[in-house]
């Protein structure tokens, strides 16, 4: 098992898009500029998609601009189309994160396409935004399975994640976008894709819908991944995918982490802090054990 891990912090992004409450700008800028602080290598700050279906994150482009930036640290946003990359590119924004779904259904619902639709779209999208200078990343939803279609079959996941490598994305994230997965299929599905695709290349993107993430990370961990997104206080959820709740929180990642010695670069303390602004601002407890157990103490 590898002795450092990166972590990619998608709280102000999927943390967020999900929220019915809207948090202020100068809010949003606080918090990011607070994780910036706990020692984050990456932070996902918004996404630059259609504000009449994320109204949460309609402000992308002042967030972009108002945040203090450090050069150590990646600012990404997800960009679903060139409307998206347009907006991305008036920003200073690092890296883009470009968007799918291993099933039809979800890919459908969520962006309005489907799956060789996307392949078109994203085509420039990575093209273009390479041409600018950024580095993109790229997801797949529904990995470990589909609000819509049930199970996903490990194949269909491979022939995406060739499709979007092939278009030149720099590291794919695989989502288990409602929490379904334990980590028994981890294994089983990380073992297909991990042999065909390159291991240091992929990211793992647990939501906690049934409490099985910590597990599958370790079960990730073990199969030699080494990022894994998380989000700060537990926040997240997909609003294209009915049920599905926060991603794996920072905080209880960083204790499993830690307890096990293995390194991530950021300080558990610090980052506590800006979950505690955040759980304020939205006025209701955070899903994160640790964020409540410290409250406790
Ligand atoms: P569409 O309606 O198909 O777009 O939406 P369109 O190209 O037909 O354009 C229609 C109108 O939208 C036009 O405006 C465009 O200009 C405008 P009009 O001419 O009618 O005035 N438009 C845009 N406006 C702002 N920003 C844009 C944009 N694109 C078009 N980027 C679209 C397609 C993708 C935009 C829409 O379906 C959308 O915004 N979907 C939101 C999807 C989303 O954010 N989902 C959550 C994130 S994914 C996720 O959470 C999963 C992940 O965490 C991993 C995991 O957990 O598995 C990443
Ligand atoms: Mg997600």
């Amino acid at each position: 098992m590898s002795e450092k891990v990166q972590i990619k912090e998608v709280g102000p992004r999927d943390g967020l898009q999900n929220e019915s409450s809207f948090v202020n700008t100068e809010d949003k800028i606080s918090w990011i500029n607070q994780l910036t602080e706990s020692g984050l290598s990456y932070i996902e700050i918004s996404s630059f998609v259609h504000p009449k279906w994320v109204p949460a994150l309609a402000d992308a482009k002042e967030v972009a601009k108002g945040i203090k930036r450090k050069k150590e640290v990646t600012y990404a946003a997800l960009v679903p189309n060139m409307k998206g990359l347009e907006g991305a590119l008036e920003t200073n924004i690092d890296e883009i994160s470009i968007f799918m779904s291993a099933s039809e259904t979800h890919n459908r619902k969520n962006i309005n396409k489907s799956i060789d639709e996307t392949f078109t779209v994203l085509q420039e999208v990575v093209k273009e935004g390479e041409r600018a200078g950024k580095s993109v990343r790229g997801y797949l939803s529904t990995v470990f399975g589909c609000p819509y279609e049930g199970m996903v079959e490990t194949e269909q996941v491979l022939k995406v994640a060739h499709t979007l490598f092939d278009m030149g994305i720099e590291e794919l994230s695989l989502g288990d976008t409602i929490g379904v997965a334990n980590p028994k299929q981890v294994q089983d599905v990380l073992g297909h894709l991990v042999a065909n695709l390159p291991k240091d290349k992929l990211a793992m993107h647990f939501h906690d819908t049934r409490g099985t993430a910590l597990a599958n990370v370790l079960a990730s961990l073990q199969a030699g991944i080494t990022t894994f997104d998380s989000a700060c206080g537990g926040l997240g959820g997909c609003p294209y995918a009915p049920g599905a709740s926060g991603n794996v929180s920072t905080e209880d990642l960083l204790y499993m982490l830690h307890g096990m010695g293995i390194e991530t670069g950021v300080e558990e303390d610090k980052l506590l802090h800006a979950s505690l602004f955040i759980e304020e601002k939205l006025g209701k407890n955070l899903p994160s054990r640790v964020l409540q157990a410290r409250k406790g103490e």
